[in-house]
């Protein structure tokens, strides 16, 4: 069974520096110790109201309620359950609309919005609602005088991202929302990059919906929740036994939602400090480019961002090449999901990138887990690549 040959080369270096967290986080192992019950003893169906067994588990699921609620100063009836940010988006835009007075048929949006909240409101485009989308400033920011110029009082809902997934920008929601308010419209954010990450506060930003995710934040993949503040009308999308308050039928699991509330404890513990310590690295990775003398630029306002994430261009570089000399790293494009269809990324294109500069990005995500020297040993790499393509290209 056992080969002769010798290791190739690849594998002896261990795995690649994982780099990509706005794509998925590690679970923390306080999370999964948690959990385990869940999977065992704590058997019970959390619906069952006539025994022990269902007891346990529902009390596990509004322990996990609490702590996702008070990580965005809700109440806890306000938190329903479901199985992650994608789902909380659809239920959020169509069951807004779909529930909106007669009078209130329009959407807005941003073009930089994820692709769960772009397809599902171009599906309500094809509905027959009315869907404006918004552009952003070279920054990657809402511009307030466009959403001035649309909000009226045929707006149900606007749907703006608390942290873009691509390029770390973090929106004005505090003023989105008072103008919202004083338009009587409904306000969603999609929060799956800001919870747990940035502070955010549903009364302080006039927030009535907002989508979360627990593998964002060191929990478990296939859970997430919608916030809906109390008395919001809203349609449900899932129809059965009337679950999570008619919003959304079908029997939880109580294991992820135990584990969602425990990495949001965990988060709302840690949330100041971690903060800190990503700027600092967000700062050390800059500061190691500027030193480098290669030409780069940072995507995205410098200032209104969650620091774990750094997108950046490097003119004149091949990406795809970039990426194939970078194997050691786990990261990815800018343009990554889009790739895979031959697209460059809207969201670099509604930044006003040039395609051949948007296709010569690359996202690094720096997490819990990233050290000062993880991000010298990345800096260091990425540096090296890209001059072996620039300093070839100029001796030609
Ligand atoms: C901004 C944003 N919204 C929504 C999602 C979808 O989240 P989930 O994987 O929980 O469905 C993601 C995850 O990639 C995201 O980054």
């Amino acid at each position: 069974m056992m080969s002769s040959a010798p290791e190739p080369a690849a594998a002896r270096r261990g795995p690649p520096l994982y780099l990509d967290y706005q794509a998925t986080t590690p679970m923390d192992e306080v999370v999964l110790a948690a959990m385990l019950p869940y999977f065992g003893a704590r058997f019970g169906n959390p619906h069952s109201s006539t025994h022990r067994y269902g007891w346990e588990a529902m009390a596990g699921v509004d322990v996990a309620r609490g702590h996702v609620a008070g990580l965005i100063g809700a109440s806890p009836e306000e938190i329903i359950f479901l199985s992650g940010a994608t789902e909380a988006n659809n239920l959020a835009l169509k069951g807004a609309l779909m529930a909106a007075p007669p009078a209130r048929r329009r959407l807005v949006t941003l073009v930089t919005e994820h692709a769960c909240v772009r397809e599902t409101a171009a599906w309500l485009g094809h509905q027959g609602y009315d869907v404006v989308v918004l552009p952003v400033d070279s920054d990657g920011l809402i511009r307030l005088d466009e959403l001035d110029t649309v909000l009226d009082d045929q707006v149900a809902l606007v749907s703006v991202m608390a942290v873009n997934n691509e390029i770390g920008v973090a929106q004005p929601l505090a003023e989105i929302g008072r103008r919202c308010r004083a338009a009587g419209a409904l306000f969603h954010t999609d929060a799956a990059q800001a919870f747990g990450k940035v502070p955010l506060d549903v009364e302080a930003m006039g927030i009535d919906l907002m989508s979360l995710s627990a593998h964002k934040i060191y929990g478990p993949k296939g859970v997430g929740a919608l916030y809906v503040r109390a008395r919001t009308p809203l349609a449900p999308q899932m129809h059965g036994g009337g679950q999570e308050r008619g919003l959304r039928s079908g029997t939880l699991a109580p294991a992820l939602c135990v584990g969602f509330g425990e990495a949001a404890r965990l988060a709302a513990a840690r949330l100041g400090p971690d903060l800190d310590r990503l700027w600092g690295l967000f700062n050390q990775a800059r500061t190691m480019l500027e030193a480098s003398g290669i030409a780069w630029r940072l995507n995205g306002s410098a200032a209104a961002r969650f620091p774990g994430n750094l997108n950046v261009s490097f003119p004149g570089v091949d990406g795809a090449r970039l990426l194939a000399d970078l194997r050691g790293l786990a990261l990815s494009s800018g343009a990554a999901c889009a790739s895979a269809v031959g697209k460059p990324s809207y969201v670099l294109d509604a930044l006003g990138l040039d395609k051949s500069t948007a296709q010569a990005t690359l996202r690094i995500g720096l997490g819990r887990p990233t050290t000062a020297d993880d991000v010298a040993t990345a800096m260091t790499v990425i540096v090296q690549a890209v001059r072996e393509q620039t300093e070839v290209a100029w001796r030609r």
